[in-house]
């Protein structure tokens, strides 16, 4: 649906270039949700602003559904516009306005629908996000989960068949912030609308994206399956977000610095595994095979999204000869492993 295409984007800044995007290549399936992570700066706000030409890119190209936006003229982009929603870390509502004014200001900009099928609309859409009986007060009655309810009807009022979700929940408090994911994931599933999102928030990646790209001074240093990505971290700066608040994961990734080293007799071995394997005893026939006898130091069993996924740190203590038909048994039971130390 979206394919971004040798995208790069300079700013004038007092005379000086300042590269806010380098040749960034990427493509978003349509019904997927994209997740993009990265530092402060990285460049995250400038490339979702491109997707809809809010930011014009020095150079590359954005196709959307095969088009290249950035030749549309000014009709075209602004027709372009009304099938792009767009929801905001701070809501952006309209202050002076109710929360039904709030839904109604997109459906009369389009000028499409008479008043009473634009009402019509109106209650559609906050039944869909559960504001139904909120519709006359304003937003400064309303608490900040229910503004970006509010904020989130207004991005669907036209029907768009792509949101952009900048930072939209990162005002919110933990429990208001699962309950705004479950309605994008809800809406996601049932209107097959694709939603591209930026975070510093590493659960709502878990939570909401199929995929992710992680974006460092402009490029795109990793991409790929959520699972993947989070699970086998490549990049530095990938690593140091997938490890942030997740205390388990810092010391899977980094063991030398969870464990006293003196008391390690045997092997340091960390497992992943994906999918049905997760509820299968594969591990206690492995060893029952093997005349090596293994110890769990840290693991988790959880999904991401709805694929389950374990990670076992283990110490495997044996023979090299019964430690090697484990690794050949883990292979064979698509069990990934890597020899920490
Ligand atoms: N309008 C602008 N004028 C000049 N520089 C900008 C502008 N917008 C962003 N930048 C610069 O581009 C880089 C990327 O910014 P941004 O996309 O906002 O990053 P992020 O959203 O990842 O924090 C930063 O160095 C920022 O200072
Ligand atoms: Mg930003």
């Amino acid at each position: 649906m979206i394919k971004i295409e040798r995208l790069s984007k300079t700013y004038r800044v007092e005379g000086q270039e300042v590269s806010a995007l380098d040749d960034i290549t990427l493509e978003i399936g349509k019904g997927e949700v994209f997740g993009i992570i990265g530092r402060s700066g990285a460049g995250k706000s400038t490339l979702l602003r491109s997707l809809n030409l809010l930011e014009r890119p020095s150079t590359g190209q954005v196709l959307i559904d095969g088009e290249d936006i950035t030749g549309f003229d000014h009709n075209r982009l602004h027709t372009l516009r009304q099938r792009i929603g767009m929801i905001f870390q701070h809501f952006n509502l309209l202050s002076a306005k109710t929360v039904a004014g709030n839904i109604d200001w997109p459906l009369r900009c389009t000028g499409n629908l008479d008043a009473a099928r634009r009402a019509e609309r109106v209650s559609e859409l906050l039944a869909l996000v559960g504001l139904s009986e909120h519709a006359n007060k304003y937003p400064a009655q309303l608490s900040g989960g229910q503004k970006q309810r509010v904020g989130i009807a207004r991005a669907l009022a036209n029907r768009p068949r792509l949101l952009l979700c900048d930072e939209a929940t990162s005002a919110l408090d933990p429990e208001t912030t699962q309950s705004i994911l479950r309605l994008l994931l809800d809406i996601n599933r049932r209107l097959g609308l694709t939603i591209v999102l930026i975070t510093h928030e590493m659960q709502v990646i878990r939570t909401l994206c199929d995929r992710v790209a992680v974006i460092d001074g402009g490029r795109i240093v990793e991409s790929g399956r959520v699972a993947d990505v989070f699970l086998h971290p490549r990049h530095p700066v990938t690593r140091s977000m997938v490890a942030q608040g997740d205390p388990l994961t810092a010391a899977m990734l980094d063991p030398a610095h969870a464990f006293a080293q003196d008391k390690l007799r045997g092997t340091l071995v960390r497992l992943t595994y994906l999918g049905d394997v997760t509820y299968q005893p594969i591990l206690s026939r492995i060893m029952a095979a093997s005349a090596a006898r293994f110890t769990i130091l840290q693991g988790e069993v959880s999904s991401i999204k709805d694929l389950p996924f374990g990670q076992l740190l283990l110490e495997l203590e044996g023979g090299n000869e019964d430690i090697r038909k484990v690794f050949a048994e883990l292979d064979r039971h698509r069990i990934h492993h890597e020899v920490l130390q």
